[in-house]
């Protein structure tokens, strides 16, 4: 049973239990709590700050080695961020480009793209409400697509790896940034109690929002890992695909490339 709800957080509220992957695709069985499609509109203003303080700092330096990998310094080339958020990577992102490189950056949530807005003032960026599952761009329109810490939100992953896909050019670069768990079983015990148990009692004491913080370590712990999302970027059309850990795979970077025709 779906419960919709507008006014919360949360559009779609369903199990955890009953989460599953299936070819990139949430699926959902009973009913209990879990959130599809969370709202980040309500947790704009606080963002920023509760991310350095859960990550203790440290998505900073993922996002920088994430950046180091995919900016190009020598020729100008014309970035897509999908679900900008607040515009960090972004704005690493053409610091480190070619000056005359152009960012796009889409996201859902207005409220989110107006602080990313302020932060790039000045620089050449644009930015657009658009759902990553139906890119207002035609084909072939960017050199690089880049998400950090935005796939594992997304509805219909398979789809949005195809969206990506087709307006990246031929022979273009996509990386995706994202959170996930421990391979160490000790290690992952201990991630789920600073996860499940720590993460919750910080979003509500630092943004007034449990249930945000809640929802975060269920999305980071359902997200599939390399052995699955290898696959799934192979199946969009990406080929070239590596991956790297970091911080004891707490983060992941993936980096792949669209077909050369
Ligand atoms: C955790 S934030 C990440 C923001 C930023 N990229 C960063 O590195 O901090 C996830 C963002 O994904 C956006 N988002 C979720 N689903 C989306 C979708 N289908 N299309 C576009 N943006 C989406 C949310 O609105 C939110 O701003």
């Amino acid at each position: 049973m779906w419960i919709v709800s507008e006014k919360s957080s949360f559009r779609r509220i369903f199990s955890f239990e009953a989460v599953s992957w299936i070819d990139g695709t949430i699926t959902l069985s009973a009913t209990k709590f879990n959130i599809m499609a969370f709202n980040f509109d309500n947790i704009a203003s606080s963002y920023d700050r509760l991310n350095h303080l859960m990550t203790w700092g440290i998505d900073r330096s993922w996002r920088r080695k994430a950046v180091a990998v995919v900016a190009d310094s020598k020729n100008p080339c014309r970035y897509l961020d999908i679900a900008t958020g607040t515009g960090d990577l972004a704005l690493d992102i053409l610091h480190r480009a070619h000056p005359q490189s152009s960012l796009v950056g889409v996201d859902l949530s207005e409220p989110m793209m107006q602080i990313a807005k302020e932060k790039l003032k000045g620089l050449p960026a644009e930015f657009s409400v658009a759902d990553a599952e139906a890119l207002p761009f035609a084909e072939g329109e960017f050199d690089c697509v880049t998400v950090s810490f935005g796939v594992r939100n997304f509805v219909h992953v398979d789809k949005c790896l195809r969206e990506m896909n087709r307006v990246l050019k031929s022979g273009g670069r996509l990386m995706i940034l994202e959170l996930s768990y421990p391979d160490n079983a000790v290690l992952l015990a201990l991630y789920k109690i600073y996860a499940l148990r720590i993460i919750p009692i910080l979003g509500s004491l630092f943004a007034g929002n449990r249930k945000a913080y809640e929802y975060l370590p269920h999305s980071i712990l359902h997200f599939p890992k390399p052995d699955k999302f290898i696959p799934m970027l192979k199946q969009a059309g990406f080929v070239n695909v590596t991956h790297e850990s970091f911080t004891f795979g707490t983060c992941r970077l993936y980096v792949a490339q669209k077909n050369a025709e």
